[in-house]
């Protein structure tokens, strides 16, 4: 599949999932949220972040005062959830790598919850892209270059649009600067809902 528009070199698919994949994904993200019960994770600089966020996968992201990392277990101690078929469909459709991802980090942001600018450079290797997938409010979404101080250009996204960010945009600094709360209706008590896919060993 060829993205709707590049910006500073990632691939946006707008409107790639519709409404029915939309709210097939949502239920399939609660499952996993109802084994993997969402937490929001302190910084390795002790302040807490505004998304909540889960994990499935062999690998769930992790901060706290050791540090961002992967791990195989939840804070509780218990594996995560399998990736759902569905998502491993639409990363090998959309990247065309031969790899299947191994994590997969679900962003829960309320009203008020932003994600400062940052690269995403935990994995091992940086050859396999990241996709991202929008669900529920828009956001809008910041993107720079490799370095902090370069120029950076912004975009709302909406849900069902998916970021890939591979090749020159692989460690390309982004983030959410801030969601219109309420703008879907996709999840009753309103909100946006981020389902990032990697490989990270
Ligand atoms: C992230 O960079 O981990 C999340 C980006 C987004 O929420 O769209
Ligand atoms: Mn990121």
């Amino acid at each position: 599949m060829k993205p709707t528009l590049m910006v500073r070199n990632a691939s946006v698919f707008k409107g790639c999932l519709n409404a029915g994949q939309q709210s097939d994904l949502v239920s399939e993200l609660r499952e996993i949220a109802r084994i993997a019960p969402p937490f929001s994770p302190q910084t390795p600089y002790g302040k807490p972040m505004s998304v909540k966020l889960t994990s499935a996968g062999d690998f769930g992201w992790l901060s706290d005062a050791h540090g961002y990392r992967y791990s195989e277990t939840h804070p509780n101690g218990a594996r995560w959830p399998e990736i759902p078929q569905s998502l491993l469909s639409l990363w090998f459709l959309l990247t065309g790598v031969s790899r299947a991802p191994n994590s997969c980090l679900i962003n829960f942001y309320g009203e008020g919850a932003k994600m400062g600018m940052h690269q995403d450079r935990d994995e091992k290797c940086f050859d396999w892209p990241v996709l991202s997938i929008s669900l529920g409010d828009e956001a809008l979404f910041r993107i720079g270059g490799a370095t902090r101080s370069g120029s950076t250009e912004s975009l709302w996204l909406s849900s069902g649009d998916v970021v890939v960010l591979g090749d020159e945009a692989r460690l390309a600094y982004h983030g959410i600067d801030r969601i219109r709360f309420g703008s879907s209706g996709l999840l009753p008590k309103g909100g946006r809902v981020n389902v990032t896919l990697r490989v990270v060993d």
